[in-house]
Order: structure tokens, then C-alpha cells, then sequence
């Protein structure tokens, strides 16, 4: 089967979080249900122009696998989509009339937070909520400040989330049935996010993950802040049981792009020990190696006796202590733009950033003493073709006794000092190397290195990370010259 990406959001409708699914997406995601009762009681959140319901109802009809009705449920707050949803719902029971199927529909020009909030927490009218064997879902995405009302809802059926998305989810995995199924499509960022953790764990525990399917390419993708985000499609069953294994896809996203599919044990997705429940997500047979590779590897970070933080200087705080060009009673400030190949070029005089900072009682506490830190970039653009960035910062380089890194970056340090050289060198390398990239890139969807990611990485022991430090000469090498570094000693352990 051939599928192509969402298409592009119009402006106007980023508040809604309106980006329609291109029907090519819609007919895969219906394409993943398992076998339906007789009668389906449709639940489509956030309908937008009912695609999602049309692509479900083609299926029905195509398939003609014993179902005799379709109750199909609608939510869209944006009236001026109503129309078009309407007449997909017309046309509907065009197909469904022709097909034997019965097919009825209601929409609600309601939010559906609040709605169903108030139904499933028993304070509308003392009523049940209604109740569904299916959900063709793609949410609107968009932050959820602590004090909002759609937080205020949410919290009061016991959901504690950050984004809208998450609580559709949330909410929609409340009124199906037991063995109810859901198919979504949603922003990856759920999977290892941090603030999603409660969601993870809430969604984990009432819903079974039968199948994903991620995007390769960034085209389809939601945008948040400008950082981008892959999206993810996925089907879950209403049910406290996990399954053994899970179908896990993916494809381009361009049109017409190749599907490749694989199965994983759920141990390998959701590692049962995790206490975050990040969930991963291998994607390709290369990927497989990065996995086999990085599963071998049994030191963890604070084993090394070494730690990453974000970057301390967070400069629109800063503002009255910056500078543009260095000068008396300033020290380096490091921005990701002072990244060049394997160390930092700096001052960049050119750059629009700031290259130095005040050192003073004031600031003080935002600088570090100089040494050896391995830098990462926080966010990767998306023409670059790592996710993890990582360079050193060398004081023999960089003349200074105090050093800013802004907070765009995160620094590898030991208890707030710097690194040995080698050691540093050696976890240059690893980070680097493109194993290491594709392992995270199964785990992360978004352009966003946390250092949470990069302390719950496992790494090689100090033997080997020092033996790798001493063999590179020089930062310059080239990706082939890393990578065989690398594997060579991660394959001779
Ligand atoms: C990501 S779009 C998806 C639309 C459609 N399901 C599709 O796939 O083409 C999400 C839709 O949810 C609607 N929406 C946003 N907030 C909503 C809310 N609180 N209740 C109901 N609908 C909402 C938006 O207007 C938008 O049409």
C-alpha cells in the first residue's frame, strides 16, 4: 500500500490545531482496525471535515465484512467547517445506502474537552457518557497551560496532561468499550517526552498497543515553536493486556512511498523496568543493529562519573549582561552557532549572537570554570543530517577561567567541573557516531535532544570510552573514519 503525508496546515487554523489528514493517510489509518461488532458506534473527536469518518465508512463498504449499521458521533468546534462535514456525512450514507449499510450520524458543534469531561466525571445531568467501539482520531495539538480550563476539565476526570492531544486520547480511551479500538494519529512527542510521562502511564495501563506506524521524513509534521515534530499512527485495544508483539511500520511520508514493516516483542517497545515508559520505536533493519549494539553496552552516565545539564546562561534573562563582542570583565558565551565541525569556533564576531557575558557576583552562578566539556546541541534543524550533535570545548582553544553555555546546549561535566581529555575525546566519538544517532532517533520523533535523553542513554564502560578518546588524534574526522572507530571498539568488547 502506498500512503503520503498530512497535509500542510492553513495559518488561520493553527489555534485549532486544524491540520487536516490527506485522504491517502486516512484510508491507511482505517485500514488498521481489526475485526468490528455488527453495529459500530463511531467516535470521531475533532472531526474537522470528516475524513477520518469517510475513510472509515469506505473501509466498511469495501470490506463488507458483516457489519450492518454505523452510529457515527462527530465533535468540531469550528463552525466554519460544519458545512463540509455535513456533507462528507452525506455522502456517507450515500455509500453506506449502496453498501446495505445502515448509517446515522450526529455532530456536535461542542468542544469536546469540556463535554466529555463533564459526562465522564457524572456532572452533566447526572447521565452516563455515551459510549464507543471505535475512534478514528486525529486531535488537535496544541499546549495546554496548567490553569486553562481544558486543563481544568481534564484534571477533573483525573487527566493530568500538557497538550490537547493528549487529553483527546485521554478522554477518548474513557468511553470506548472494553475491547474498544482506537486508531490515532498524533505528534510522536508523546512516546519519550518527559511531561508525558503521566499520559504514558495512563494510556499504557487501560489501552493494548497492537501496531505503530512513524514517518521518516519531517514533511509530516506538526510544528510546535518552530521545532518540529514527526507524527505517529497507531492502534490500541481497549484492554489491561499488553500484547506479546506489536506490528511496527514505517514509510516516507512522501506520496507513494514504500511501507516496510516488522515485528517487535512489547519488551523491546515499552522496556518493562522503564519507570518513564518511553516508548520505543525501531524503524528500519539498520536501526535493529543501533539496538543490538547499544543493548551490548552496560555503563551508565553517572557511572562514568560524569554528568550533562542544560546550559546555564538563559540569555533572555540575561539580557543587560551580554555582549556582543568580548571585552574587559566579560567571559566566552557558547551558543550552538559557536559549534564548528568537532570544536568551537569563537568569538564569532559575525553570528547575531552574543559572544561573551559579564562575569560577576550576578552571574557567577550561570558560568562554569574552564576545562574540557563535551557539548550537544539541544535542537538539531532539520537540514542537518545528525540529531545528535556533539562537539568539545577545549580551554587550550578558548583562553578563558570562566565560561556561559547557553541554554540551547547541554554540557557533559564532571560534578559541575571539567572532563578528562580523553574521556572526553572517547565520548566524543560515541556520540557522534551514526550508531548512536539511529538508536535515537527510534526512540526520539522530535528535533529536541534532552538531557534527560542523554542521561538515560547506556554508554560504553571508561576502558573502552578512553581507549576510543586516545585513538582520535584529532576532532576532524569524517563520519566513515568515526563510525569505524567506533564499532571497532564496541565490537571488540
Ligand atoms: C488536527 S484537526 C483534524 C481534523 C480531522 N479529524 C482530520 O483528520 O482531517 C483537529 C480538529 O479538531 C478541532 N478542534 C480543536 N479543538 C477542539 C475541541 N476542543 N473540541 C472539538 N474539536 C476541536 C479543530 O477545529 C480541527 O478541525
Amino acid at each position: 500500500m502506498k500512503i503520503a503525508a498530512i497535509e500542510n496546515p492553513r495559518s488561520r487554523q493553527e489555534e485549532l490545531g486544524q491540520f487536516l489528514t490527506a485522504t491517502s493517510v486516512a484510508d491507511f489509518m482505517a485500514s488498521m482496525f481489526g475485526p468490528l461488532p455488527r453495529t459500530v458506534r463511531l467516535l470521531d473527536a475533532g472531526a474537522g471535515a470528516g475524513s477520518l469518518t469517510a475513510a472509515f465508512v469506505s473501509r466498511c463498504c469495501e470490506k463488507r465484512d458483516g457489519i450492518r449499521a454505523i452510529e457515527a458521533t462527530l465533535f468540531e468546534l469550528d463552525r466554519e467547517i460544519l458545512d463540509a462535514l455535513a456533507e462528507t456525512m452525506r455522502d456517507c450514507e450515500h455509500r453506506c445506502a449502496e453498501a446495505g449499510i445502515s448509517f446515522t450520524f450526529t455532530i456536535h458543534s461542542a468542544d469536546f474537552i469540556q463535554e466529555m469531561s463533564a459526562r465522564v466525571s457524572g456532572d452533566l445531568f447526572r447521565t452516563h457518557p455515551p459510549v464507543f467501539d471505535v475512534s478514528i482520531a486525529n486531535p488537535p495539538y496544541r499546549k495546554i497551560g496548567t490553569d486553562s480550563v481544558e486543563r481544568r476539565a481534564l484534571r477533573s476526570v483525573g487527566i493530568e496532561t500538557s497538550n490537547l492531544y493528549t487529553g483527546f486520547i485521554a478522554l477518548i480511551q474513557r468511553l470506548l468499550v472494553p475491547g474498544g479500538q482506537l486508531v490515532g494519529i498524533t505528534p510522536r512527542s508523546f512516546c519519550n517526552g518527559p511531561y508525558f510521562r503521566p499520559f504514558r502511564e495512563d494510556f499504557l495501563s487501560q489501552m493494548a498497543l497492537r501496531r505503530l506506524h512513524v514517518f521518516e521524513s519531517r514533511q509530516a509534521a506538526f510544528r510546535d515553536d518552530n521545532v518540529l515534530q514527526e507524527n505517529i499512527i497507531f492502534h490500541a485495544v481497549k484492554g489491561r493486556n499488553q500484547p506479546d508483539e506489536i506490528l511496527v511500520s514505517s514509510s516516507s511520508g512522501e506520496r507513494g512511498g514504500d511501507i516496510s514493516e516488522a515485528l517487535f516483542p512489547f519488551a523491546e517497545i515499552v522496556h518493562p523496568r522503564d519507570p518513564e515508559k518511553f516508548i520505543h520505536i525501531p524503524v528500519a533493519a539498520s536501526h535493529a543493529t543501533a539496538k543490538e549494539t547499544m543493548a551490548s553496552l552496560r555503563s551508565s552516565l553517572a557511572s562514568l562519573g560524569v554528568t550533562v545539564s542544560t546550559g546555564r546562561v538563559v540569555d533572555f534573562r540575561l539580557k543587560d549582561s551580554l555582549r556582543k563582542e568580548p571585552e574587559r570583565g566579560t567571559v566566552p558565551l557558547l551558543y550552538p552557532c559557536h559549534f564548528n565541525g568537532g570544536t568551537v569556533h569563537w568569538p564569532k564576531l559575525e553570528a547575531r549572537k552574543p559572544n561573551a557575558i559579564l562575569d560577576n557576583d550576578e552571574t557567577r552562578q550561570w558560568l562554569v570554570p574552564s576545562g574540557v566539556y563535551l557539548l550537544t546541541k539541544r535542537f538539531t534543524s532539520k537540514e542537518e543530517r545528525r540529531r545528535l550533535v556533539a562537539c568539545l570545548f577545549d580551554p587550550d582553544e578558548v583562553k578563558t577561567e570562566w565560561v556561559g553555555f547557553e541554554n540551547h546546549l547541554n554540557y557533559f561535566h564532571a560534578n559541575g567541573h571539567g572532563l578528562e581529555r580523553t574521556l572526553a575525546v572517547g565520548l566524543y566519538a560515541f556520540l557522534n557516531s551514526t550508531v548512536v544517532d539511529q538508536y535515537f532517533r527510534r526512540f526520539s520523533g522530535h528535533t529536541q535532544v534532552n538531557a534527560t535523553d542523554l542521561r538515560t542513554l547506556a554508554y560504553p564502560d571508561r576502558d573502552t570510552l578512553e581507549a576510543m578518546g586516545r585513538e582520535m588524534k584529532t576532532l576532524d574526522h569524517s563520519q566513515d573514519e568515526i563510525d569505524r572507530l567506533v564499532t571497532k571498539y564496541l565490537h571488540a568488547r
